[in-house]
């Protein structure tokens, strides 16, 4: 028998008992005519005493153990006399009688610890070691825990998981796809879904009218900190329901899901916001409201002043950073630099400081007398000890820095804490984006989102105006999910097509199976997508959602540890005929 118990379980009312442990050697210490090791496995850590007094031989083989070893240790549970209150089994140990070696190990690139010495990296060649260490294993132990109570959920409420193909067709909008070469069909490609969008819209003509799927979904897009190639929704849809049933439901699933995994209760109804007002006061249509400091606009009081820089902007935007009347030169300065960073991109930035004894100072002061900085104070709602700054230009630009400069301060002043949950629903999304490059508008959403009812008059009209039913879930200023009322009309659908630049010939050829399907008595529907790979990370309040999957991709798309993408064999690519040119340079 290999085991008895786990490293994990073992407690003071064991004592007496004899017991087999397996696991992989995290540590050996000698001390004294003794020797300790701790043993660990996915449960916990174990100590296990050898003493050479009592059985040299034995305690000769315990110091010769390598870490990670793999052993089988069989001896008795003894309570501890100076116990380690930092340990679940820190009350016991146990008192070897046999060893067995069931592996070695070669010495670990890394130490097996969560204050490892091993860099990201060497992390990831070595991911199946760096999947033992406790701070690892816990995200995806939380990962496990959270699906399983979406699924408890979602089930609860008659939603079915069906699952849809990974092999599908590739369809213009949205991420570039990743194609799949078929064999069968020389010439032809699959594509990986970016998500099962069409999928889902097809079970509500099939009648399935609540589907889910924890569904892998892929886009080879530029990857960041929240995005990797292959990533996993929690992918839902819903027939005869409105937009109202659909936030409800799945606010219901967001609060199930933090009540169950960390014990967090919210107790209201999350805030919604219109995407306009999200860009207004926050430049983002992913607003962190952990913190106020909303964007003031002050165009109008910073006129027939002679200010040529905001004279000649359109917009003049303004943020309230509280207490920090007495920053520094050198903090403004570095504030400054932050802003003029190409990530941020603004020419330059202006201060007003609200001194604590009422003066104000500020750094066009030579344009404007203190009654006119005064007016701009009042407007910002700022008290003595503020320090406003402004940013100017295009108003959409401007916006967009003037919120990266709120999310620095916010930092800064430590009022972005990672264990505080800020939810929100962001909704009204316009239905288009214009495209400057291809002259074009885009589907912001997806191109079988809905328009506003009230909307729809203007499709022709005025196509930038329209709005969307679409919804996002933003929490701590990251999207969680998204979604949107769906098309269920064909004549709809195809205008939503000619608008979008298509042809009746190439709509027909990318999305005619979904227009047949809509002749045939498509239910109204709706629905949306979260992350999971994002949601567990918010659980597990991390930076990156990398560490909440398994096996995931490094920033190059690669996985370091079985070295993919690769090189194909000659062969592979003759029964596909395929061949491989690479540019020359
Ligand atoms: P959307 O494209 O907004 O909507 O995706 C839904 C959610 O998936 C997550 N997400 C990602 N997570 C990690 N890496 C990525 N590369 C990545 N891309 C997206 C985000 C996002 O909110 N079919 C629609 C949903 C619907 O309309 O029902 C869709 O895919 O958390």
């Amino acid at each position: 028998m290999y085991r008895t118990n786990t490293c994990g379980e073992l407690r003071a009312s064991d004592a007496g008992r004899t017991v087999t442990l397996s696991g992989w050697v995290q540590r050996t210490r000698k001390m004294g005519g003794m020797t300790f090791v701790d043993l660990r496995d996915r449960y916990g850590i174990t100590q296990i005493v050898f003493n050479n007094a009592d059985n040299a031989e034995l305690c000769d083989q315990a110091n010769k153990l390598g870490r990670e070893y793999v052993v089988a240790i069989t001896g008795t549970v003894a309570e501890r006399s100076n116990k380690n209150p930092n340990l679940p089994t820190g009350d016991i140990e146990i008192i070897a009688t046999s060893i067995e070696i069931l592996n070695r190990s070669d010495i670990p690139p890394f130490t097996i610890e969560d204050n490892t010495d091993g860099g990201d990296d060497l992390r990831m060649q070595y991911r199946y070691l760096d999947l033992r260490r406790a701070v690892v294993r816990r995200n995806l132990e939380l990962r496990h825990k959270v699906c399983f109570e979406i699924r408890r959920y979602l089930d609860g409420l008659n939603f079915l998981e069906v699952e849809t193909p990974i092999l599908t067709k590739s369809t213009p909008e949205g991420a570039r796809d990743f194609v799949v070469p078929s064999r069968m069909n020389p010439g032809q490609f699959y594509a990986l879904p970016q998500s099962p969008q069409l999928y889902k819209q097809l079970l509500m003509v099939g009648g399935f009218d609540r589907y889910f799927q924890i569904a892998k979904c892929f886009r080879d897009e530029d990857l960041r900190a929240d995005r990797q190639p292959e990533f996993t929704q929690i992918d839902c849809e819903m027939s005869f329901v409105e937009q109202e049933d659909v936030l409800q439901l799945f606010e219901g699933m967001v609060k199930h899901v933090f009540k169950a995994t960390k014990g967090i209760e919210f107790d209201y109804q999350f805030p919604r916001m219109t995407w306009a007002d999200a860009m207004k006061y926050y430049g983002s249509d992913k607003p962190d409201i952990r913190f106020d400091m909303r964007f003031v606009e002050i165009k109008d009081l910073t006129e027939g002043h002679d200010f040529a820089v905001f004279d000649s902007a359109a917009y003049v935007g303004a943020i309230c950073a509280p207490g920090c009347a007495d920053y520094s030169r050198k903090q403004l300065d570095q504030l400054t630099d932050f802003v003029k960073r190409p990530q941020v991109g603004a020419k330059g930035l202006v201060w007003i400081k609200l001194e604590a004894d009422g003066s104000v100072k500020s750094s066009i002061g030579k344009f404007y007398d203190d009654a006119s900085l005064m007016a701009i104070a009042e407007r910002c709602g700022a008290a003595k000890g503020d320090l406003i700054l402004v940013l100017c230009g295009e108003p959409m630009t401007t916006r967009k820095q003037l919120c990266e400069l709120r999310l620095e301060m916010g930092n800064r002043l430590g009022l972005r804490p990672s264990n505080v949950f800020k939810p929100l629903w962001v909704i009204d999304f316009p239905m288009f984006e214009w495209d400057d490059e291809t002259q074009r508008f885009y589907a912001m959403h997806h191109p079988f989102t809905m328009p506003k009812k009230e909307d729809i008059p203007l499709l022709h009209t005025d196509t930038g105006a329209v709005r969307a039913n679409a919804y996002d879930m933003v929490m701590n200023g990251v999207e969680l999910g998204g979604g949107s009322l769906r098309i269920h009309r064909p004549d709809l659908q195809n205008e939503m097509f000619e608008l979008l630049g298509f042809t009746p010939e190439r709509a027909r050829e990318k999305f005619g199976f979904l227009m047949d399907a809509f002749r045939f008595g498509a239910p109204p529907h709706a629905g949306l997508a979260f992350g999971l790979d994002r949601f567990v990370s918010m659980l597990a309040e991390l930076d990156s959602i990398r560490d909440t999957i398994a096996f995931p991709k490094n920033n190059s798309g690669r996985d370091t540890m079985n070295d993919s993408p690769a090189e194909i064999e000659q062969e592979q690519l003759d029964e596909l005929f395929l061949r491989v040119e690479l540019p020359k340079h």
